[in-house]
């Protein structure tokens, strides 16, 4: 395994976070990064203080969008310890995402042991509150000074971390959803199954005028017929009907979230019947009029499980379960949490811990 160095800079004093966090605006103080050239392959890792990029105009990611990246979180214990959940499946994830984008791929091990390094260097960064949690932003882009369209040959792998508060300060309140076909966000055999910006950038304007409109997110329909419900901005939509919960097949163009692939796994194991297939809009609205539909969640990690409680389309407005949260939502957000945030045991091994210890010098 590479050794990493280390820059580690004074704080002289203690880290303050702020009473209210908010998601994404505040960053800590140090990043791991590493470079790729196709004669060295990954080198250079380092763990130094956080400093902007300087980037000649060129860099071909900015022009050609050959960038990827993951979101996933690290919780504070009520003990004071420090855990991932399900780190590995993010980097592996990041690699299929890279081989797509025609990206080196990294070593999953040791991007793994970066983070934690980085991660305890940064560890009084992590907030303590209920719902609070340090978010991670993997990333990968491709740093040839150079325009034409073909693959970077140089990239640069960086991971900057963030301090966030609960993604619903008021509770778990259900959200409004507003089910597009005027715009799509990705195609099959395209790279919506890819965490790459190109994919958000598509989603931008139809979640501004659903914003307008007073509802918070988006479901995406398929790109080509625009007829089987896709997923959500930044969620996997599961619904309850009432003989089965049933959430979209991944098709190529939907992004096989971490906490999806974890609902399903506990659902299995609870016994509901669980099916992923195609879903048409015009079933979710027969089942609905014929009062079989019982709930609707969203799952990713940055609310974890988001209850829907209202559904629209066209002309066609669904309340679901009255537009309170369904006690199916609840009890995965409930067993989810509890598992990241060390109440309950990890019986799934989905759990990393990040051991407490002197930071090390090169
Ligand atoms: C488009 C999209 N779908 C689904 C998800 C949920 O994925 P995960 O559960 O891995 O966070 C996300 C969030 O990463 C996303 O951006």
């Amino acid at each position: 395994m590479q050794q990493i160095t280390y820059q580690i800079k004074e704080r002289g004093g203690k880290i303050e976070l702020p009473e209210t966090l908010g998601f994404g605006k505040l960053f800590t103080d140090h990043v791991f990064e590493m470079d790729y050239d196709q004669g060295k392959g990954w080198h250079n890792p380092v763990i130094k203080p956080m400093e902007n990029l300087s980037l000649h105009p060129a860099t071909m990611f900015i022009h050609y969008g050959q960038a990827i990246f993951e979101g996933l979180k690290a919780y504070r214990t009520a003990n004071n310890e420090v855990q991932l959940f399900r780190p590995d499946q993010h980097f592996k994830r990041m690699n299929n995402s890279a081989k797509r984008l025609c990206m080196p791929e990294i070593d999953v091990e040791f991007a793994l042991e970066a983070l934690k390094e980085l991660i305890n260097i940064e560890r009084d960064w992590i907030p303590a509150k209920q719902g609070e949690s340090l978010y991670i932003r993997p990333f990968m882009i491709g740093t040839d000074e150079f325009l034409g369209v073909n693959p970077s040959k140089s990239y640069k792998f960086i991971i900057i971390l963030s301090p966030v508060g609960a993604y619903y300060p008021e509770g778990f309140k259900p959200i409004k959803i507003l089910i597009q076909d005027d715009y799509v966000r990705a195609v099959r055999k395209g790279i919506g199954e890819c965490k790459t910006p190109a994919n958000y950038a598509a989603s931008l304007k139809a979640g501004e005028e659903a914003m307008k409109k007073g509802y918070t997110q988006v479901l995406w329909l398929d790109g080509v017929q625009q007829k089987y419900i896709e997923e959500v901005g930044t969620m996997n939509i599961f619904i309850k009907f009432k003989d089965e919960v049933v959430t979209p097949k991944l098709n190529g163009s939907i992004l096989p979230g971490i906490t999806r692939k974890s609902v399903i796994q506990l659902l299995k194991e609870w016994d509901y019947p669980i099916n992923e297939r195609e879903i048409t809009i015009d079933e979710v609205i027969e089942k609905y009029d014929a009062g079989e539909l019982e709930g609707v969640f969203g799952s990713g990690t940055a609310a974890v499980i988001s209850s829907v409680g209202w559904l629209t389309f066209k002309e066609k407005n669904m309340t679901i379960n009255k537009g309170e949260p369904g006690d199916l939502a609840i009890k995965l957000f409930d067993e989810i949490t509890s598992i990241q945030y060390g109440l309950k045991n990890d019986t799934h091994d989905w759990i990393v811990q990040v051991e407490k210890k002197e930071v090390g010098v090169s």
